[in-house]
This record gives structure tokens, sequence and C-alpha cells, in this order.
């Protein structure tokens, strides 16, 4: 075993390099990355944290079992929101379990509801706009993924009778996400997350108690949930279920109304680009046709342009373990007790791997160049391994629907031209208000 340590970046007396991490990790890391390559130590205060860029080392990362490199600690945060034993926060063999009652929800049978309740929902969106006007990006988009989540993981009935009144609380209840505060301080906003979820579970019950009563045929992800089992046979209990629910709409929600707003950002930046998108939307979806799932298979140019944001601005810059065992990588030793970062956003901008890592260029993607197939974690957008994101193709579906709808109605036009992120989002997306002006094409 080695004791040679990967090389520290310097940073400040105590903090370290905690405030540029929180400020601008991309920045940070192309530094370390410069100086000592793509293995090297950070200091988040008094704890170290591993660095590792490029994708062989993401297939170390993804690679792992939690017994080795945990999720557990590093999403702590979460207990306060969704209860000791979610998913993300729980240890192995709960999350196994969890994990095995989540999966029949994304079976590529559910998919044709899930997309009845985007079309739907897009279109009662696009239906209130009227001929011209503007609209703030990312509160809209959010919104919006808001109630398809609704709608598709709650039921239609849901959506419709507390729609608006579940998005509220559940902002109340995001609202509560703290990092570095005890969460249990009786502080206004840590009061306001408390009450929110406990509504929410109230209302949850509510449907449970319903459905259970006057047992019917509905597509959500709640009912796979309520006809999943353990292993051992038995029932998962009703306060899980309702977890699974409140913490799918966390994962589900806000970090696709980020990626679909960078999205349409980039497409509205790039007109060229654009104009092949709404020339291939016209083909496949002339006016009046339906959008089904297959459709949305034939949009390949928006696939590769939302492949492309993917890359460039990806929602989850990095991701975070603990190190629950030592490990040894690249010639270096790195102890048990410190963190495990996996460089996403850096990784994506690899000139060894994309060609004009800087530019926007979604035909990277097309038939002749596949830029991303040279190493399988070369696009880590939406994670790998054994926690790669359940709901990625959820996410596309969505953005393809919204999008399609969307561009066949109107003309749009960015206010401000060059959009900056917003440095005080815990996903990455641009800085509110980011207006979009339509006017019918
Ligand atoms: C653009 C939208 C989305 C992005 C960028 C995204 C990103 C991610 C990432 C990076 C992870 C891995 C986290 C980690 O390894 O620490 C993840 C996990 C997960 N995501 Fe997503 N996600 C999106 C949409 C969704 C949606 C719509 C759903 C549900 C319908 C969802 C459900 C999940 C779940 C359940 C996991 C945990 C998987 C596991 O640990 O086994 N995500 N997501």
């Amino acid at each position: 075993m080695s004791s040679n340590y990967p090389p520290v970046l310097p940073g400040l007396p105590l903090l370290g390099n905690a405030l540029e991490f929180r400020r601008d990790p991309q920045a940070l890391f192309q530094r370390g990355y410069d100086k000592y390559g793509p293995i090297f130590t950070i200091k988040l205060g008094r704890k170290p944290a591993v660095v590792l860029v490029g994708p062989e080392n993401g297939r170390f990362f993804f690679e792992q079992t939690d017994k080795s490199l945990s999720m557990r600690e590093v999403y702590k945060f979460l207990i306060p929101m969704f209860g000791e034993d979610i998913f993300f926060a729980s240890g192995p063999d709960t999350y196994r379990e969890q994990r095995n009652i989540m999966l029949p929800a994304f079976a590529g049978k559910k998919m044709p509801g899930y997309v009845r309740v985007m079309v739907r929902e897009t279109e009662n969106w696009l239906d209130s706009l009227g001929d011209q006007g503007r609209f703030d990006l990312v509160s809209t988009f959010e919104k919006l993924t808001m109630y398809i989540a609704a709608g598709a993981f709650l039921g239609e009935d849901f959506r419709q009778r507390l729609g608006d009144e579940f998005a509220l609380l559940y902002r109340q209840l995001g609202e509560g996400i703290e990092y570095l505060l005890p969460t249990n301080l009786p502080i206004p906003r840590f009061k306001r997350r408390d009450r929110a979820k406990a509504q929410l579970e109230k209302m949850i019950g509510k449907i449970i108690a319903e459905r259970l009563a006057n047992p019917g045929s509905y597509e959500d992800f709640l009912q796979s949930f309520l006809d999943a089992t353990y292993s051992d046979g038995s029932k998962p209990p009703e306060r899980v279920i309702t977890s699974l629910v409140l913490g799918m709409v966390f994962a589900g929600h806000e970090t696709t109304a980020g990626h679909a707003s960078w999205g349409l950002v980039q497409l509205l930046q790039h007109p060229d680009y654009l104009e092949g998108v709404i020339a291939e939307i016209d083909e496949n979806l002339p006016e009046g046709s339906e959008i089904d799932l297959d459709l949305t298979r034939n949009l390949e140019k928006l696939e590769w342009a939302l492949k492309e944001t993917e890359r460039m601005r990806p929602v989850a810059g990095l991701l975070m373990r603990y190190n629950a065992e030592d490990y040894e990588l690249g010639g270096y030793h790195v102890p048990q007790g410190w963190l495990t970062v996996y460089a996403i956003g850096l990784s994506h901008r690899l000139d060894e791997i994309y060609t004009l890592p800087d530019v926007y260029d979604p035909n990277r993607f097309g038939p002749e160049r596949q830029e991303h197939r040279a190493h399988p974690n070369s696009l880590a957008g939406f994670g790998g391994g054994r926690h790669k994101c359940l709901g990625m193709n959820f996410a596309y579906v969505e953005m393809t629907v919204i999008f399609s709808l969307l561009l066949q109605r109107y003309h749009l036009e960015l206010v401000d031209p060059m959009p900056t992120a917003d440095p005080t989002a815990n996903t990455s997306r641009p800085r509110r208000p980011c207006w979009v002006s339509y006017k019918p094409r």
C-alpha cells in the first residue's frame, strides 16, 4: 500500500478551498487539473476531498459499491425533508429494496401514460400564453415540470385537485435544504419546512387511503409503488412510499427545469442549429398531429442539442461520496474518512474526449462522430454505474415534448442574449429573471 497522498491544492488557512468550491467549483477544479493532473486534493474546511477528473477516473468512481464510496453521509441533508430511510440517505440494504420498488415505475410500458401527462400539461401552459409576450424561463419551467411530476407521479386527479397547493408546499420543503447549519434549529425556514412536510405527508396519505379503499387502474408512480413488494413479500410501509414519492419529485423536477432552461438558452443562442431542429419538428409533427412516444424518438437534432446541454451545462457539475474505505488510484493512496468528488463538468470539457470542447456543437453526437462513445463515462450528466439516474429517459422525453410543442407554436428570443448562471442555486440554472419573448411563428 502506498502512503503517497494526492497533491493538495493550496487554499486559505482553516477554510482551505471551501469558499471557491462553493462559488465556482469548475474554476477550482480547472486550477487543480492544470497544476496536478486528473487526481488531486482540495480541502473543504479541514476535510480533505480527492477530486477525480476524466472518464477513466469516472469509471472508478461509478464502479465502487456504497460500502466503499458511500452516498449516505453526503446526502444526509435530505433526511429532514424525506425522513431517515429515504433512498439516497439510507444504507445499502434499504437502498437495494427501495430501488427494486422504484424500477417498475420506469418501465418502458409506463412511458406512453407519462407522455400523455407531459403533453397535456405543456399544452395547458401554452394555451395560457396568448399571442405574444414574455416569460421567465426558469420559474416557468419549474412550474411546468412540477405539474408534470405531480400528474405523472401522483395521478391526474391529484394534479387537478391539489396541484397548486402541492407546488407551494413542495417549494417550502425544498427551501429547507441546508448543508452547513444544524437542521433542527428553530428558525422560520426550518419550521416552514417541517410544517410543509407534515402537510404533504397528509395529502399523500389521503390519496393512498382512497386508492386502497377503491382500487382502480392508475398509471402513475404512486400506484407502481403501492403494487410493489419487498424481497420477503411484505409491503413497503406507507411512510416509505410517501417519502419515495416526495424524493422522486425532488430528484426529478428542479433538475429537469435547469437542464431544459439551459437547453432553450443554448438553442436560442444558436439560430442556425435551431432552424434545423424546427424543420425536424415540422416534418415529424405537422400541425394537429398528436405527440406520442415514437414521434419523440424521431427528433434526433433536438436530442443532440439536449445532449450538448448535458455536456456543457450539466445540472450536477460534480458528484460526491464519502470514503467508507481506503483505496488506491493512479499511484496514490486515498484514506478512509476523506471525501471523493467526480468533476463531471470539467471532465466534459477535456479536449482528448471532445473536439473543441468549449464550442456548442450538437452534431458531435450525430452518427458520424459519436464523440461521447469514445469512453463509457464521457457523458455523465445523469451520473453513472449503480446510481445512474433512473429518470434519465423520463427527463429526455419530457424535455422533447416541451420543446416540440413550444417551438411548433412560437418564434422565441432571449431578451438578454447572454444569461449567466445563478450562483445561489443548488443545481445549475440561469439566473432569474431570464426573459424569453415570444410571438406566433
Ligand atoms: C435533467 C434531469 C435530471 C438530471 C440532470 C438528473 C441527474 C441525476 C444524477 C446526476 C443522479 C446521480 C446522483 C449521484 O450519483 O449521486 C441522479 C440519480 C437519480 N435520479 Fe435523476 N436527474 C434528472 C431527472 C430525474 C427524473 C425526472 C427522475 C424521476 C422521474 C429522476 C430520478 C432519479 C433517481 C431515483 C436517482 C437515484 C438513482 C440511484 O441512486 O439508484 N431523475 N439523477
